[in-house]
């Protein structure tokens, strides 16, 4: 197996940053991990004695659970450095005297003792910034000359999209051919980010695959990912479309993937110094959101979608408000796979870019 393309390489923008045939050799190689681990193989040779430090600035269940048992599994430690109990790191221009730690600082002394730092900081730790987070990342990337991973900024979440990607080879075999539909649903919060949606379609339109984003007016993803949607479409020979209409997403639909997300007015936007252009409207964004209940993902919904078709989630969901129980329990769901899914994605990941053994 070829994995010299990967040692030492950071994993923040992965469906920007990664080839076709790297997402091929991380999904092939994730698959390969998770039948050994069936087996009951020793994987412990893989990582032996490397560190991983892990900083997340929001709740996370399934991030943090897989990235602990993976990187153990794999023969390294993990390390949690909660950011509330270390100095909190803090960007230029955001220090507190005693609280926080400038990035740089924090970084280039993480370099020292570990093999990879992954961070997840995403709405009111980021101060509702858009990109505030994935900047922050990447300022760790260049103060520190181990790899970074993003377990999910406000921009993207690579590690959901591979482990997505992986659930969908598993159920079809393949990508060409396949239609998935990203929808928007309707939550009780406003506060979700566009992590998941923005790097599923930009993952499957990479794969290949068809795929349709189906969202309300005014729920418009980054338009940068649009653009990156239509170039990888139409490299790859696969289709992107958007519709307003919930149930058009599901029509003819193999895989659906119905989850909330913010809009554009949940965010303060900065221009190139740091100063706030645009600011953050909540209230537009909560009335937004109540005008659009009707996104629920019910059985009659189900019903439209492909002999075959499957129901995908990122988990946490929202029930009887992102989607009806009898829906996410129901024969089509799928859900718990791909949660399964994110510790092999993971795995892999991890394996190639802290340069593993193999
Ligand atoms: N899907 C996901 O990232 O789950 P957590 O928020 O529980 O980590």
């Amino acid at each position: 197996m070829k994995t010299n393309n990967f040692a030492g390489r950071d994993w923040i923008d992965g469906e920007l940053d990664y080839s076709k045939e790297e997402w091929e050799t991380l999904i092939d190689l994730a698959l390969h991990l998770k039948r050994e681990f069936a087996m009951g193989k020793d994987q412990s040779y893989i990582l032996k004695g490397k560190t991983l430090f892990s900083m997340f600035f929001n709740q996370s269940l399934r991030t943090r659970s897989t990235f602990a048992a993976g990187i153990q599994q794999l023969g390294g430690f993990y390390n949690e450095l909660d950011p509330g109990k270390t100095y909190t790191p803090a960007r230029v221009g955001y220090e507190v005297p005693y609280k926080t730690e400038r990035v740089c600082d924090v970084a280039r002394m993480l370099d020292r003792v570990g093999n990879a730092i992954a961070i997840r900081m995403y709405g009111p730790p980021a101060h509702w910034i858009y990109g505030f987070a994935n900047t922050m990342i990447k300022d760790f990337a260049d103060n520190a000359g181990i790899p970074l991973i993003n377990m999910e900024c406000d921009m993207y979440h690579p590690c959901q999209a591979l482990a997505d990607m992986i659930t969908v080879k598993e159920k079809f075999g393949g990508f060409k051919g396949v239609n998935l539909t990203m929808s928007w649903a309707y939550s009780g919060s406003f506060e979700k980010p566009r992590a998941v949606p923005q790097s599923v379609v930009l993952a499957a339109t990479k794969m290949g695959m068809n795929v349709t984003l189906a969202h309300p007016k005014g729920f418009d993803l980054d338009p940068n990912v649009i653009q990156h949607c239509k170039q990888f479409s139409n490299e790859t020979g696969g289709s992107f479309k958007i519709t307003n209409d919930f149930d058009q997403g599901f029509e003819g639909a193999h895989v659906v993937y119905p989850k909330s997300w913010g809009t554009a007015s949940c965010f303060n936007y900065t221009d190139a110094t740091g100063k706030i252009v645009k600011k953050a409207d909540h209230a537009d964004a909560e009335s937004k959101f109540n005008k659009n209940k009707k996104w629920r993902t019910s059985t009659k919904q189900m019903a439209l979608t492909a002999k075959g078709g499957i129901y995908m989630h990122c988990l946490p969901a929202d029930r009887g408000q992102e989607v009806d129980d009898d829906v996410i329990d129901g024969p089509q769901s799928v859900v718990i796979d791909e949660a399964e899914n994110r510790l092999h994605a993971q795995k892999a990941i991890m394996a190639l870019i802290m340069g593993g053994r193999f």
